[in-house]
């Protein structure tokens, strides 16, 4: 079988591209490279022993799309291709609108007239919104997304819904991800944000490998028990394993189905720079600052029915989350640069 990854370039894509080679399907990757370097491909052959095909396509390039298909015969999509910084997109909602949901009706578009009619979809728990309480499960209504990048993600599972209602031949699957962290085991693949990172785990790893001086703790006044926001950080490759369930599920159903990919269990910041110093061996220095604007206490997932659905459920705690992530910020002080 095989599987066109858009965004498989990218720091979930890359990790998905190892899992899906290491279970015999042939991969072809679609990317721009607009938040990736060819360099990671080049890194999941080694770590695989595998080739695969990639292109140099933006999504939106319809033409371009159509030849991808044309040249293969695609089994499934998985689409990761999108752009997804929370504060970029409060900035640049164009961009965002454009490349996320423009992109995706190109790729259905494409994926229709080629008869292509499985997907399996990056969507995110920022969809939930803030009024759910966690454990966050797949029953909760739709919340309020408060920024353009989680609109984009609600948008996107509308509009995969709508197409499976008109026309049953559609399969996907719509993965709502945690808190995606950590890195392959072989330190090889990892994430590599541009400049200086948003999210928390890269950001403690580069403080512990000296490139920043200290970490920001956004808030220790939220109702948790230390204070500090609570998550539910989930190890790529378990993450990335999920889709390997998921394009197996989307093989032999028909219809649109939502899974969370999460543990279960939440971590705050505080426990995640504990954690992180013992996996390490470094110091992570902090100052506690204000709340970042928009950020919730709690936010977990009730991950149970993609264990009885799926078969899947994460296998890596916080200590190989921590590990791996160290190793990969190690071993590549500049990402793939
Ligand atoms: P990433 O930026 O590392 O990967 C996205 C990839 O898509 C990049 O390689 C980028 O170059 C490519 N891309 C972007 N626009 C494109 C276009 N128009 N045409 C072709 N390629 C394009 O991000 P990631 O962390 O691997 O996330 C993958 C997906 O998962 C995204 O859709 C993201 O919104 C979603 N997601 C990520 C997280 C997270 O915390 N990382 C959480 C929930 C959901
Ligand atoms: C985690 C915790 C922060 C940085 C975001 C997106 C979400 C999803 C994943 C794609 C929070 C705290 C963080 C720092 C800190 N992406 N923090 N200092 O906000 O849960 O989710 O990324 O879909 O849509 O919103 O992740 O890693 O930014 O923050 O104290 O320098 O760490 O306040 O409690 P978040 P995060």
């Amino acid at each position: 079988m095989t599987i066109l990854t858009t965004g498989g370039c990218g720091y979930i894509g890359s990790h998905t591209c190892v899992e899906l080679l290491n279970a015999g399907y042939d991969v072809i990757v679609v990317d721009n490279h607009d938040n990736s370097s060819p360099e990671a491909l080049r890194r999941v052959r080694k770590i695989t022993g595998k080739d695969l095909k990639e292109y140099d396509i933006d999504i939106r390039d319809k033409e371009a799309l159509r030849k991808v298909f044309q040249e293969n015969k695609i089994d499934a999509v998985i689409h990761f291709a999108g752009s997804k910084a929370v504060g970029e997109s409060v900035k640049l909602p164009l961009k965002y609108y454009d490349n996320n949901i423009g992109g995706a009706v190109t790729l259905l578009e494409v994926m229709a007239e080629e008869g292509c009619k499985r997907l399996v979809f990056s969507s995110s728990a920022t969809v939930y919104g803030d009024l759910n309480p966690s454990p966050l499960n797949e029953e909760m209504p739709l919340g309020d997304t408060t920024n353009p990048y989680g609109a984009t993600k609600a948008m996107i599972e509308r509009i995969l819904k709508d197409l499976c209602i008109s026309d049953p031949d559609w399969s996907v699957v719509l993965l709502r991800y945690f808190n995606p962290i950590g890195a392959h085991a072989s330190g090889l693949i990892g994430e590599d944000p541009n400049g200086i990172p948003n999210n928390l785990m890269p950001y403690i790893s580069q403080v512990a490998v000296g490139k920043l001086p200290q970490l920001s703790v956004f808030g220790n006044d939220y109702d948790t028990p230390d204070g500090t926001g609570v998550r539910d950080y989930i190890h790529v490759v378990d993450l990335a394993r999920g889709h390997v369930k998921a394009v197996a599920y989307a093989a032999d159903h028909q219809g649109a189905e939502i899974f969370n990919l999460g543990t279960g269990r939440g971590y705050s910041v505080l426990e995640m720079v504990a954690a992180f110093e013992k996996a390490s061996g470094a110091k992570v220095p902090y100052a506690i600052k204000p709340r970042r604007e928009g950020d919730l206490a709690s936010v977990f997932s009730n991950p149970a029915k993609a264990r009885d659905v799926l078969g899947w459920q994460a296998e890596f705690g916080i200590e190989e989350m921590c590990r791996d992530a160290w190793n990969w910020q190690s071993h590549n002080l500049n990402g793939y640069k």
